[in-house]
């Protein structure tokens, strides 16, 4: 996430100008150096500075990480082969660039040959799960945890998803061992396993224990029956699948005898149980809170969703300024620095877009979370990016959020190439339908550019209407607006511009968001969240932020954190920067661990009740709707699994039966293949665990995407939780 970022108790005074408020004030004048003199001493970041010059000798270049075999710039093979491995690395070559083409460098062939013992099947496997793996996502703004006092910024810890290679079951006690002991020599990064020649047991070690310390979900809040699509809901309920796997459920009731918690137990922090006076103290206070939580604004996450460029953070950052949230002095000094570096227009994205990156190619790549108040809501407010390559980090959004503001492009051509096959503003909306969002708010967008036409505005209504009810939103949950974000034209206040106040006399946006329907929590499960950010905090222990999906957490709580199968205490739990010392469903708050380590946690970890733990799932059975397909799903399907914080490479196992879309009965059992628009029942696996619930016990936890190519192909439901991480250890040491 953005994390950690609060625009609106932010001190700008601090970091931006003195006494200094005159407007047209220029920025220059604030440096007391000439330009010449800043020319000489400045670091000039833009020059290629080779900065091995300035490092002592001796010092070693890192290793280029497009080269994490340790391969010679030249992309040669450095391997010691002899004439017949040689021979056979050729012909094994030959076959897989027969398949492949050109598309993968030959350097990176010849390894995973080489590492699969030259089976080319394996190779072939291997080489096109990296293919398949999503590009770089959420990456932690380290600069954002600088800025926050009590957060030092330290090593990161959110890594990079890439697709990891499966390890034989039995190989893992023996690769266990062998990680623990790596962990003690090197640091947690996992980059570190990648980028040195460690021996294959070794590298296998870590990958076990990458995948270990991994895995998750965060969830929505929004208990609604009709979620998903109408129709897969009504499928949902009819196909009635009561085969829950008795050996899961009863976990909680097992404690101490199961193994997964009897290592939990045995894991350093003693489990040792409540006194009863305390935990009626507990009770007391969360219920006090509670209480206080009713009579106060009701809490909505709202993420703001759309097709690249149709001007969602202008619009949010506008809507933050126009409300004060954003102060004057701030935004002007992002529209000074935004004009010296020529995107001026893009001043108002400024406040959400934070990062170097963002802000240089004027496009929002990670989530940026921030927060406001209406009248009678509190806003969780999460600006999603719309370039399709940052799709990973637009569900990892919307999946912690209650409603949405579909925002589009009124511009003629634009929305046209958002709306059509292929573009965001139809993925988006679907996204969101499946991830549970079922309110919507369309911000019709960009007004001036079409002069305020009402024609273009009921165009794009009736065209986005008809295909939204398709999508399975209701009528009456989606409003439209007509709005500039530039301008600020019908943000907050009411419309001035002639043209626009001729023909539109409804709500404003802020006034629209106001009238999102209050969304029911899951107050009565047992606590679960899924992390999407860890880091090190300045005092003992270290952080973790994620949405509470379920139950509550406060400080003083013994935690279990999965897939690890450690204890922890809870610290500290902070909201937005206050220290409400409890998190409620629906919250996203930041929770101090203590007791663990930090080297075991991972984003999609999962922190849980002890006594009720989320399931660690290898192999799951789900009802998938297929979206759009080029090549049709067969056994054997690599897919890429999106789950909340998580993507993860997965494997279609099995097709169990294709099913009626409308009905939900069964057509054909075991069908050969699945095609576009049609539902089924399939059974996924993972490499690693993967920490989810069934979709009828947990709604939020229980919905996942399916995406392959880099397009999204289906929408899917957990029914159950075929096999659980400690099954599979349980099995690997029989
Ligand atoms: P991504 O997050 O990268 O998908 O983009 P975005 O949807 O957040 O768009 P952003 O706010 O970065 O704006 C993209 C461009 O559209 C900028 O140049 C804005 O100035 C411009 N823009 C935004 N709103 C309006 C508007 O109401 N009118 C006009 N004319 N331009 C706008
Ligand atoms: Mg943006």
């Amino acid at each position: 996430m953005s994390r950690h970022r609060n625009v609106r108790t932010m001190n700008y005074e601090d970091e931006y100008y003195d006494e200094d408020e005159v407007y047209g004030h220029s920025y220059d004048d604030s440096y007391c150096v000439s330009p010449a003199t800043a020319a000489q001493f400045t670091f000039n970041r833009e020059r290629d500075i080779n900065l091995s010059s300035y490092m002592e000798e001796g010092i070693p270049e890192e290793e280029d990480e497009s080269d994490p075999e340790g391969l010679s710039d030249s992309g040669r093979d450095n391997f010691k082969l002899d004439d017949v491995e040689q021979a056979k690395l050729n012909s094994c070559k030959e076959e897989i660039v027969n398949v492949i083409g050109d598309t993968i460098p030959e350097h990176i062939v010849s390894q995973a040959v080489v590492r699969n013992h030259y089976n080319i099947q394996a190779t072939l496997n291997e080489l096109l799960n990296q293919n398949e793996a999503p590009k770089p996502q959420r990456q932690p703004r380290t600069d954002r945890r600088a800025n926050r006092q009590e957060f030092a910024p330290v090593q990161p810890t959110v890594q990079l998803k890439t697709p990891v290679k499966k390890t034989a079951t039995s190989d893992i006690a023996k690769a266990t061992s062998a990680a623990s002991q790596i962990r003690l020599e090197s640091s947690p990064s996992r980059g570190v396993s990648d980028s040195q020649p460690v021996s294959k047991t070794v590298k296998n070690a870590i990958a076990k224990t990458e995948r270990d310390s991994r895995t998750g979900a965060v969830n929505l809040s929004v208990n609604n029956e009709e979620d998903f699509t109408d129709s897969d809901s009504r499928n949902l309920t009819e196909s009635k699948v009561k085969a829950v796997n008795p050996e899961i459920d009863l976990v909680g009731d097992l404690m101490g005898r199961d193994p997964e918690i009897a290592r939990v137990t045995s894991s350093g922090i003693p489990a040792t149980p409540k006194s009863t006076s305390k935990v009626k103290q507990d009770k007391a206070r969360l219920k006090e809170e509670l209480e206080r939580r009713k009579t106060g604004k009701d809490l909505l996450n709202l993420v703001v969703i759309g097709h690249v460029d149709a001007g969602k953070s202008t619009l949010m950052g506008h809507l933050l300024y126009q409300m004060g949230v954003v102060n004057k002095r701030a935004m002007h000094k992002y529209e000074q620095e935004s004009k010296k570096r020529g995107k001026g227009s893009f001043a108002f994205a400024w406040v959400l877009d934070e990062t170097e990156e963002e802000r240089s190619r004027g496009v929002t790549m990670d989530i940026a979370q921030t927060a406001f108040e209406t009248l009678h809501k509190q806003i969780t407010l999460l600006d999603a990016p719309g370039h399709k390559d940052f799709i990973p980090n637009m569900i990892t959004g919307t999946a912690q959020a209650d409603v949405a503001i579909l925002v589009v492009n009124a511009t003629r051509g634009e929305f046209e190439t958002g709306f059509e096959s292929g573009g965001q503003t139809r993925e988006h909306a679907l996204l969101a339908r499946s991830l549970g969002v079922s309110q919507l708010l369309v911000a019709i967008n960009k007004m001036d550019t079409v002069n305020w036409s009402q024609t273009r505005y009921d165009d794009i209504v009736v065209k986005l209407g008809t295909f939204l009810k398709q999508a399975g939103y209701k009528d009456s949950d989606v409003s439209y607006i007509p709005c500039s974000g530039l301008g600020g034209e019908n943000l907050t206040k009411a419309v001035t511009e002639p043209k626009l106040a001729e023909w539109y006399k409804g709500s404003t946006l802020l006034e629209q968001i106001d009238k999102f329907k209050p969304v029911e929590r899951s107050m009565d499960r047992p606590f679960r969240l899924i992390i999407s950010d860890v880091f090190k905090g300045l005092g003992s222990g270290f952080s973790v932020v994620g949405r509470v999906s379920s139950g509550s957490v406060q400080a003083g709580d013994k935690v279990l954190v999965q897939p690890a199968g450690d204890l922890a205490v809870v610290k500290a739990v902070t909201m937005e920067d206050s220290d409400n010392s409890c998190g409620f469903a629906g919250d996203h708050v930041t929770i101090i661990l203590t007791g663990m380590d930090m080297a075991h946690v991972n984003v999609g970890s999962a922190i849980c009740d002890p006594q009720n733990p989320i399931k660690s799932a290898m192999r799951i059975r789900a009802r998938i709707v297929i979206f759009n397909l080029e090549l049709p799903i067969t056994k054997g399907f690599t897919v890429v699994f999106h789950y909340q914080s998580i993507t993860e490479p997965a494997i279609i196992k099995r097709l169990n039966c294709q099913l009626n879309k409308n009905t939900g009965e069964v057509i054909k059992n075991k069908p050969k293949c699945l095609v576009k628009n049609s539902s089924a029942v399939v059974e996924i696996e993972f490499d690693r665990p993967v920490c989810l619930e069934m979709y009828k016990e947990y709604k939020d936890l229980g919905r996942f995407m399916l995406r392959h190519g880099g397009h999204t192909i289906a929408a899917g439901l957990v029914e159950e939780v075929l096999k659980t991480k400690s099954k599979t250890e349980e099995n690997s040491t029989e």
